[in-house]
């Protein structure tokens, strides 16, 4: 009875060893499938989920990121929607298995539950589209231990774009991964690859979103706010498409705004065509400028698009102005009876005199200053002279010189009509040249061509 019980006893015991060791042995064997290798390998006697893989010193966790799609809503929007595929790498040695099987790795997609995964979450400004959760995924264990984790992420990021200078500015995103429970101590990330840690899809589609630049970095010290845990950040640099801009904002901006100088090639008196001009542009503007508007952002710091409204607006209010100031000047009633004589120009005509005035202070001597000034002076208040020489030696003489400063002092007040024609022909060239300085300095400031 007792030698009985302790031969049983005995033989049940050499059986649970035997089959231990036949199990260990055997689990990896040729003929297993790898459903039973999964099984196996992840029997809760042998694996513990909850517990860190068991490598010397830190975990390391190579991350790459290969994006899929990129998209804005809008021209003008700072929200990017970033679609990619994060993929990470991680050696958990008791998930080794034997070569003799004939799987190169084990797809554990069914043992997401089961399997110890390092708890990354995104530090962002932003949403997920998708469950927090992710829902599509890969997992692969390959048979040297190492694990293959890749899911499917799409994140809706706010951008941080300097809206001082929008529409040329480069709306930077930039996302981070963090272990949310492991320190540094514990886990750390790093970039797989210097080289191809973003890489595009070939399949990348974009929708109103140019990527120029795009960094990973480990996280700086002072972006990660924990200090003790592993970080690694992306950037990612857009640039918004200028053509874009010019062709819906500042080509038609500019046209109107040369529109409106059209008024001053027009008569003085041409009141309806003037007005209307005026007018017509500037409510043009201001609809073409609203309704641009209502698709930014509410933000008060649009510097460089008020700059442009203002100064648009200023130019056509301003050219309407100079119209009703020629019309009212030329209505005036002229004092003393000035007759008009509709041939003359007064700046046309002075125009040959000041050029030859100029031409003349330009070619004489530098020395010979007393000359020049005085021999100017007289020039400009007696056209009919023809040289400094000829004007200062008749002065001396006292005969000839008499008629010229009679001329001056008896030189009566333009008429009121020849003063608004004057207007209109100074606004000929200030305008469209103090718009040209405008425009060339608002595009360089903003380094709108770069
Ligand atoms: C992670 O990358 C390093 C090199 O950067 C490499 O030595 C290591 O084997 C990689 N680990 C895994 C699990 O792929
Ligand atoms: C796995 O294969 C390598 C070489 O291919 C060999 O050196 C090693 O012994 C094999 N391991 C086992 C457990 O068979
Ligand atoms: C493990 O095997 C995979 C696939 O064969 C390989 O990419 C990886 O570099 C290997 N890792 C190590 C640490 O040998
Ligand atoms: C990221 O930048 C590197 C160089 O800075 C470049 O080689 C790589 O193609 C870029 N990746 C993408 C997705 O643009
Ligand atoms: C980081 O860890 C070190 C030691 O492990 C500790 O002295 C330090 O206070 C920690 N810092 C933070 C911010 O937790």
């Amino acid at each position: 009875m007792g030698w009985s019980c302790v031969v049983a006893r005995a033989v049940a015991i050499f059986l649970m060893l035997s089959r231990a060791s036949a199990l260990t042995s055997d689990i990896f064997a040729a003929g297993k499938s790898d459903k039973e290798i999964l099984d196996n390998l992840l029997k809760n006697s042998r694996y513990d989920k909850r517990l860190l893989p068991p490598v010397d010193g830190v975990l390391t966790v190579n991350v790459s990121v290969l994006l899929l799609s990129l998209a804005s809503p809008d021209e003008s929007s700072l929200k990017y929607e970033v679609e990619f595929l994060l993929q990470q790498q991680w050696y958990d040695p008791r998930l080794r298995y034997s070569n003799q099987s004939h799987y190169d790795f084990l797809n554990a997609i069914h043992h997401h539950e089961d399997i110890w995964l390092p708890d990354t979450y995104f530090i962002m400004h932003g949403d997920f589209k998708d469950p927090i959760i992710p829902m599509h995924f890969a997992l692969r264990i390959y048979r040297n231990g190492t694990i293959n984790y890749l899911m499917r992420r799409h994140l809706i990021l706010s951008c941080q774009g300097r809206l001082n200078i929008f529409p040329f500015d480069d709306p930077l995103c930039s996302f981070a991964l963090e272990s949310i429970s492991y320190e540094q101590s514990a886990i750390t990330y790093v970039w797989k690859n210097d080289e191809d840690t973003l890489r595009k899809s070939p399949s990348l589609t974009t929708l109103n979103a140019y990527l120029i630049q795009n960094q990973t970095i480990p996280c700086p010290i002072k972006a990660s706010w924990r200090g003790n845990y592993s970080c690694l950040k992306v950037d990612l640099i857009f640039t918004r498409d200028r053509s874009f801009y010019f062709t819906t904002v500042f080509i038609p901006g500019i046209i109107l705004v040369t529109s409106s100088f059209i008024t001053f090639w027009l008569e003085w008196n041409a009141v309806p065509a003037r007005v209307m001009i005026g007018v017509t542009t500037m409510l043009n503007f201001f609809t073409t400028s609203n309704g641009f508007r209502s698709t930014l952002p509410v933000v008060s710091n649009l510097t460089a698009m008020n700059v442009w409204d203002g100064v648009c607006m200023c130019f056509i209010y301003a050219s309407l102005l100079e119209f009703v100031c020629v019309n009212y000047v030329g209505r005036k009633r002229p004092l003393h009876n000035v007759v008009y004589r509709p041939g003359e120009n007064p700046v046309t005509q002075r125009l040959p005199a000041v050029l030859s005035r100029i031409g003349i202070i330009l070619a004489s001597p530098l020395g010979d200053k007393k000359r020049e000034s005085t021999g100017a002076a007289e020039l400009v208040s007696c056209t009919a002279c023809t040289g400094p020489g000829a004007c200062t030696h008749t002065a001396n003489n006292g005969g000839v010189a008499e008629p010229c400063f009679v001329q001056v002092r008896k030189k009566e007040p333009p008429h009121p009509i020849r003063v608004a024609k004057t207007i209109d022909v100074i606004a000929r060239i200030t305008f469209p040249t103090a718009y040209a300085v405008f425009l060339i300095f608002f595009f360089i400031h903003y380094k709108a061509f770069s």
